[in-house]
């Protein structure tokens, strides 16, 4: 199934058209309408190897080889990957600024460790850092771009449960108090019905949305929100009509 839309809308802040995407001969991703609102948190859920990372380098414009059209993208988007991929001879700081060629906004980078909880650590070295610390630089340089989109591929899956809630409630919080659009993709049924305003449940071979859920909650969320157990069951279901449990 396909994100039904009836017309384009100049007010998406994201707008992907995917009609096919193939590796070589082998289809991976079939037809995908992916649309995003301003401030709009959208997850993908999905089996190993469904076109998840493909579907997000194409948002990204990683990747341009593919039969349809990327309608509408913000001119800034963050990427935040699953490993922290940060060089290991630079600072925390000089890590958030990096993308800009050291000649970096020192003040916009030093706002930002604070805001992701690392005031003290802007000299650290990564490899003083936990896993969890990493991952709260990934996404401050995901951010130093002051993008209206930040494309999260599986970004907490490296991490223990406790940090894993921890980040996620602070991705919240700097999604709401920038108004970035998130586009996140996971494995975790939890982790996309408590982050997402809409969860899109994509099938295998080739990859297109079988389901779409709406969380119709605001935030902050309970994580034992009765709505959350629903619609984990409703998932659940879809994933298994999309064979993929
Ligand atoms: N550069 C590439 N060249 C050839 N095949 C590729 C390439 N990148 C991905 N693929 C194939 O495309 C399919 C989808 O890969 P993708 O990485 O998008 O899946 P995914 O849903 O992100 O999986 P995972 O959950 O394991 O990260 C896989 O079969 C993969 O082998
Ligand atoms: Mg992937």
């Amino acid at each position: 199934m396909s994100i039904a839309q009836a017309t384009p809308s100049s007010a998406d802040l994201l707008h992907l058209r995917v009609e096919r995407k193939a590796f070589a001969e082998t289809p991976v991703l079939g037809q995908i309408d992916l649309r995003l609102q301003p401030g709009e948190i959208v997850s993908l859920l999905g089996p190993s190897g469904c076109g998840k990372s493909t579907l997000l380098r194409l948002v990204a414009q990683l990747d341009s080889d593919f039969v349809g059209e990327l309608r509408q993208r913000p001119e800034q988007v963050g990427f935040v990957f699953q490993e922290p991929r940060l060089m290991p001879w630079l600072s925390v700081a000089d890590n958030i600024g990096f993308s800009d060629d050291r000649q970096y906004d020192r003040e916009r980078v030093a706002a930002l460790i604070d805001e992701v909880g690392l005031s003290g650590f802007a000299d650290a070295l990564p490899k003083q850092l936990s896993g969890g610390m990493a991952q709260r630089v990934a996404i401050a340089r995901g951010l130093y771009g002051q993008p209206e989109l930040l494309l999260l591929d599986e970004p907490f899956s490296a991490v223990d449960a406790f940090t894993r809630y921890k980040l996620q409630d602070l991705l919240l919080e700097l999604a709401r108090r920038h108004h970035i659009g998130l586009l996140v993709v996971t494995h975790d049924i939890d982790e996309a019905l408590y982050l997402s305003n809409r969860v899109l449940v994509i099938g295998n071979r080739p990859g297109t949305v079988r389901q779409e859920l709406h969380v119709p909650l605001s935030y902050p969320r309970e994580r034992s929100d009765d709505t959350l157990a629903r619609l984990r069951s409703q998932a659940l279901s879809a994933l298994h009509d999309a064979r993929v449990l």
